[in-house]
């Protein structure tokens, strides 16, 4: 309990929620008359020390902050996990207050796509890699609900994580090809001590999968410390990885590669950077992570 009003006893009061799309692009229109610049965090709510991380870096390049709340529904399949994926605005709300985040971007699914909306972004190819050949239209979904925050918050920077190596790559491809003028950034993945990546998923995790788990940061390890070593096979060092996760009898690989940087392609021989990026569902939770090795 005492921790609980400490909690709050440290929380700026001048986080403002907006709900509305004209009044966020107003508030943005006088941020830039004023001669200040907006650095911005999409994100999905239920917050942990990844999300934080990328509102400190967004602070560190901008003098005013905004951060969006939304559980988009467009880039949820209709299998997937809408309906039951955490949500937590009050918490959500305290801790940006904590870090000083100006303005909270809070939209309600109904005033992003009103009846009739008919506009997508798609991002042809990069869209269809790694998590897209699992998620089809995953990845249309977050492109256009990002081309959309872009419009509305009007940032000059915004800070992305490395966690979602593809999904970075991507509107960094829909920035430069629809001259959005905005600034991307992109911020390392936060771990737990023990290694596994931080995900607002994780809670779908038991406590035995949750160990478990842990498996897909130690076989990225491993690939690292096999090129470290001077292999540059990538079926090689994919087999090693195949075999370390299928003896964990809880995981189910989607996908294990071993891709160039740029256009997420396979690559037949480890040459300078690659990015290693794994899909595995464990239980209830897919779960991904991926580490960039440079020789
Ligand atoms: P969400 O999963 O909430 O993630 C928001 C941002 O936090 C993304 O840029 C993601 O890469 C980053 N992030 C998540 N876990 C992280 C970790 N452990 N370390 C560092 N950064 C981490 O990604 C989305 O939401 C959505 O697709 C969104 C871009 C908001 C569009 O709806």
């Amino acid at each position: 309990m005492k921790e609980f009003f400490l909690a709050w006893s440290t929380v700026s009061m001048t986080t403002k929620v907006v709900r509305s799309i004209a009044e966020m692009q107003k508030i943005a229109q006088k941020l830039h008359r004023k001669g200040k610049t907006i650095g911005f965090v999409p994100t999905m709510g239920y917050l942990h020390l990844g999300h934080l991380s990328l509102v400190r870096v967004a602070k560190r390049y901008s003098d005013v902050v905004v951060v969006s709340v939304f559980v988009n529904p467009i880039q949820f399949g209709p299998q997937e996990d809408f309906n039951v994926y955490p949500r937590d605005f009050k918490r959500d709300r305290m801790l940006l207050s904590k870090e000083g985040v100006s303005y909270i971007f809070y939209p309600q699914a109904r005033t992003m796509y009103p009846k009739g909306y008919k506009t997508y972004v798609e991002v042809k190819e990069l869209s269809e890699k790694l998590c897209g050949r699992f998620r089809p239209g995953h990845f249309i979904g977050v492109t256009t609900v990002v081309a959309k925050l872009f419009n509305i918050v009007q940032p000059d920077i915004a800070v992305f994580g490395q966690k979602d190596a593809q999904q970075a790559v991507i509107i960094k491809k829909m920035v430069k090809d629809l001259n959005f003028p905005v600034k991307i950034v992109v911020a390392p993945t936060v771990r737990e001590k023990d290694g596994l990546a931080l995900s607002s998923r994780n809670v779908y995790l038991t406590p035995q999968e949750r160990k478990k788990a842990l498996i897909l940061y130690q076989a990225l390890k491993t690939a690292q410390s096999l090129i470290k070593q001077g292999n540059r096979d990538p079926q090689k060092i994919l087999h090693t990885m195949y075999e370390l996760i299928n003896s964990v009898p809880e995981a189910k690989v989607d996908y294990i590669e071993i891709v160039d940087l740029d256009n997420l392609e396979p690559v037949s021989e480890i040459k300078d950077k690659v990015l290693i990026a794994l899909a595995v569902r464990i239980g209830k939770a897919r779960l991904i992570d991926n580490l960039v090795v440079k020789l």
